[in-house]
C-alpha cells in the first residue's frame, strides 16, 4: 500500500458495536471515548456501526434489540461522534454483509470455527453440566466470526480496534480473506488483511464490587444517569472500613481507580496525596461523582435530545448506510465475479466455452472493462467503468477540451499501480502531481479491472 505524503487518510479504521443493553461506564471509559478519539485522526477514515445482525444470536425480544439500537446509537453521537466524518451506520441495512457472509462460509474450514474461543466456551460449559456438547448453540453464535469477517473485509479495513476478546475474531478474518484471495485472486489480492489493534493503554474501569465493570457481573454504573443517580451510584463503591484521618491505599481502592478515568494524571496525583493523608470515603465519593458529572453533564443534554427524536437518529443510520453502500456495492461485485458468479454472456472470458466458440476474442471485448469520454457543463470528462457490473468506478475532473481529457485517460491506462491510492471513500488517480480522477470504488478493485483492461490490449 502506498501511504501518501498527503494529509488525505490513508488507512482505513473500522469498529463494530453490539447492540445490546444499555451502555454503561466502563463502555465509555474502555470503548466509546478512546474510539470517538480514534476516529478524529486526519490520516484514518473511520466506519463505525451498529453490529444488530451479531446482536440477535442472543436472542433478545425484538423490543430490546431496537431500543439498544436507538440509545447506542443517540449515545456515540451525544459523545462526540461526527457522523459528517465517520461513516456510521447499522449492519442490517447493508444487505452485501450477508451475502459476502455466504461466499466467505464457503472458504471457512469447519474446523477453524470449532477452535472459535465463544464456541468452544459454550460446548465446555455444556460438557461441565453433563448435557450434549451443542446443547441450546444456535448457529449464528457458531457462524459469528465469519459474520464479523464479513463486517471488516467487506470495507477492507486496515486497523480493526477492539478489546482482547475479539482478537481471535480477526485472526480468522485474516484467514478467510487470505484463503479467497488465494483460491479466487491469487494475482490480484481482493481483500485487505486487517489486523486488530489493541489498545494496552485504554483503562479497565472497575464496578461497583471493585471486580472490573461488566454486564456479566451485574456490577455496572449505567453511563445515562441525572447528577443525583450517579451520586447515589457512587455511595456504592466497595470501599474498606478505615475511617477518615487514616492513611489510605489507592491501590485497593476501586473508587480512585473510577476517578483516574475521569481526571487527569495531575489530578489523580493530587488525591493520591490525599488518601495518604486520610481523605475520608465520603470525601472521595463527591469528587469521583463531580469528576464523572463534568465530564458527561454536556453529552447528557445532547443525549436526551437525541433520544427523543428517533426519527433524526434513523436518517442519520440511513444516511450512514447509503456512504457505506457506494463502497459496498460496487466492491461486491467484483467478489460475486472473482468466485464464479457471472453472467453467462460472460462464458468465454473464463475459458469455460472452450472449443465451441471460435470468437473467444470478440466475447471477451464485450466484457471488458470500459474506458470512455463523455462531456458535461463543465466540460470533457472520462470514466473507467466495470466490466460485470458496469458501474463507474473512477471518474476524472472536467478538461477544457477533448485532446487533454484523452492523453489523460491514456495515462491512467498506462500509469503504474502506484499512481492510484486509496482515499476515505474509496480510490483516486494522481498523475504528475495533481488529482485527475476518482470514484468510491476501492483501490483493489480498480487495480483489477485496470490489469484487464491492460492484458486484452
Ligand atoms: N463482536 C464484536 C463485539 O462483540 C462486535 C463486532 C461485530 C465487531 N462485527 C465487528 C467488532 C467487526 C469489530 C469489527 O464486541
Amino acid at each position: 500500500m502506498n501511504i501518501s505524503p498527503s494529509a488525505k487518510p490513508s488507512i482505513r479504521v473500522l469498529t463494530g458495536i453490539k447492540p445490546t443493553g444499555s451502555p454503561h461506564l466502563g463502555n465509555y471509559v474502555g470503548a466509546i471515548r478512546p474510539a470517538i478519539q480514534a476516529s478524529l485522526r486526519p490520516d484514518a477514515a473511520a466506519f463505525f456501526f451498529l453490529a444488530d445482525y451479531h446482536a440477535l444470536i442472543g436472542n433478545e425480544d425484538a423490543q430490546s434489540v431496537q431500543r439498544a439500537t436507538l440509545e447506542i446509537t443517540a449515545t456515540w453521537l451525544a459523545l462526540g461522534l461526527d457522523p459528517a466524518r465517520v461513516i456510521f451506520y447499522r449492519q442490517s441495512d447493508i444487505p452485501e454483509i450477508p451475502e459476502l457472509c455466504w461466499l466467505l462460509s464457503c472458504v471457512a474450514a469447519k474446523g477453524l470455527l470449532n477452535r472459535a474461543h465463544a464456541y468452544k466456551a459454550a460446548v465446555d460449559a455444556n460438557t461441565e453440566a453433563g448435557l450434549d456438547a451443542d446443547s441450546a448453540i444456535n448457529a449464528g453464535l457458531y457462524t459469528y466470526p465469519v459474520l464479523m469477517a464479513a463486517d471488516i473485509l467487506l470495507f477492507n479495513a486496515h486497523a480493526v480496534p477492539v478489546g482482547k476478546d475479539q482478537v481471535q475474531h480477526i485472526e480468522i478474518a485474516r484467514d478467510l480473506a487470505a484463503r479467497f484471495n488465494h483460491l479466487f485472486a491469487p494475482e490480484q489480492p481482493i481483500f485487505t488483511l486487517p489486523d486488530a489493534v489493541v489498545d494496552a493503554n485504554t483503562s479497565v474501569l472497575p464496578g461497583l464490587d471493585g471486580r472490573k465493570m461488566s454486564k456479566s457481573y451485574g456490577n455496572t454504573i449505567p453511563l445515562w444517569l441525572s447528577h443525583a443517580q450517579l451520586k447515589q451510584a457512587i455511595a456504592g463503591v466497595v470501599t474498606n472500613s478505615k475511617l477518615p484521618d487514616e492513611p489510605k491505599h489507592v491501590d485497593e481502592s476501586a473508587l480512585f481507580s473510577i476517578y483516574q478515568g475521569f481526571s487527569t494524571p495531575e489530578q489523580a496525583a493530587e488525591l493520591e496525596l490525599r488518601y495518604r493523608e486520610g481523605i475520608g470515603w465520603g470525601e472521595v465519593k463527591a469528587l469521583v461523582t463531580e469528576a464523572i458529572n463534568r465530564e458527561l453533564a454536556p453529552a447528557r443534554e445532547k443525549y436526551a435530545a437525541l433520544i427523543a427524536d428517533p426519527q433524526a437518529l434513523e436518517q442519520t443510520l440511513l444516511t450512514g448506510a447509503r456512504r457505506a453502500r457506494e463502497i459496498a456495492t460496487p466492491f461486491m461485485a467484483t467478489v460475486r465475479a472473482a468466485c464464479g458468479l457471472r453472467a453467462l454472456s460472460n462464458l468465454a472470458s473464463n475459458g469455460v466455452a472452450g472449443g465451441a466458440d471460435k470468437h473467444p476474442q470478440k466475447h471477451l471485448q464485450k466484457h471488458l472493462p470500459k474506458l470512455s469520454t463523455f462531456k458535461d457543463s463543465e466540460g470533457f470528462r472520462f470514466k473507467l467503468s466495470h466490466a460485470d457490473s458496469k458501474l463507474v468506478l473512477l471518474e476524472s475532473i472536467a478538461f477544457d477540451d477533448a485532446k487533454s481529457c484523452g492523453v489523460a485517460m491514456a495515462a491512467l491506462k498506462s500509469s503504474p499501480d502506484d499512481c492510484f491510492r486509496a482515499i476515505e471513500l474509496g480510490c483516486e488517480f494522481e498523475f504528475e502531481g495533481a488529482t485527475l480522477a476518482n470514484g468510491a470504488a476501492s483501490l483493489a478493485q480498480v487495480l483489477a479491472q485496470l490489469s484487464l483492461l491492460r492484458e486484452a490490449s
